[in-house]
């Protein structure tokens, strides 16, 4: 496993999107803290130096229509090496893992494409393993593993984990692609509930009904069905 450690660094995705042309496919690169955390939608990622925070290049072929799936792919995985430790984990949709509806890990899958071909892909993990307090913004949403479970856990192990298991997986993803979304649904947060979203600059209400083979999510409003391939999607509680 080639694996580059900072003690500090920026961002693991964006290391690896200044540096994809020197490395070879699955170069993982991690930071015991990073300065700007990337997430999801242009949000910021915090950590306090007590997360595994860590990014995998993915160089190989890849079909851009099938990177919409990547992030249940990684979701399926990273909650499978989790779960022994924690049997309430839960997927909500496309890739964040909550308990008890606090997010303990997230998942950020970048692509590098030119010429409508995909050059590289990287995906980005971080899960709170050690923290005990967390920046008043998030306070209220964010959880650890220790704080879930009481006990430490190796994040090297983890990490190691977590890769071995993704490049089995990515072998498989080519021949079946459903098998991981049959995963997400049985373990999603959201199947079944009520959900505010954004569609169109709207924010809209409705019932998350299913997760289609593509990885969209199909949600009933009031007055429609809507498919729905990516967004900040709230729980009603
Ligand atoms: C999200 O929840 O919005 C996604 C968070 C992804 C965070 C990880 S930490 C390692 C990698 N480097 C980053 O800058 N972001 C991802």
């Amino acid at each position: 496993m080639n694996i580059i450690h900072f003690k500090i660094l920026d961002s693991t995705n964006a290391y690896l999107k200044r540096n994809y042309e020197k490395f070879d496919d699955f170069q993982i690169v991690s930071a015991s803290h990073q300065t700007e955390g990337k997430g999801r939608l242009g949000n910021i990622w915090l950590d306090d130096g007590n997360a595994l925070l860590f990014s995998i290049l993915i160089k190989r072929e890849i079909k851009m229509e099938s990177v919409a799936q990547i992030p249940l792919l990684v979701a399926m995985v990273t909650h499978q090496v989790l779960l022994p430790h924690i049997p309430d984990l839960k997927i909500k949709w496309p890739n964040d893992l909550l308990i008890n509806h606090k997010k303990l890990a997230g998942i950020l899958i970048e692509t590098i494409s030119s010429n409508h071909e995909i050059q590289a892909i990287i995906i980005g993990i971080g899960i709170n393993l050690y923290s005990t307090e967390f920046h008043p913004s998030i306070q209220e949403t964010a959880t650890s593993f220790l704080l879930e479970t009481n006990q430490e856990i190796s994040s090297s192990l983890l990490m190691e984990e977590i890769v071995k298991r993704l490049e089995d997986e990515l072998e498989l993803f080519k021949q079946n692609q459903s098998l991981f979304i049959t995963y997400c649904k049985k373990y999603s947060s959201l199947l079944g509930k009520e959900i505010s979203f954004i569609h169109q600059n709207k924010i809209m209400h409705g019932i998350a009904k299913d997760i289609k083979d593509n990885g969209n999510l199909l949600v009933k409003t009031s007055h429609a069905i809507l498919e729905i391939s990516t967004g900040e999607i709230h729980l009603i509680k």
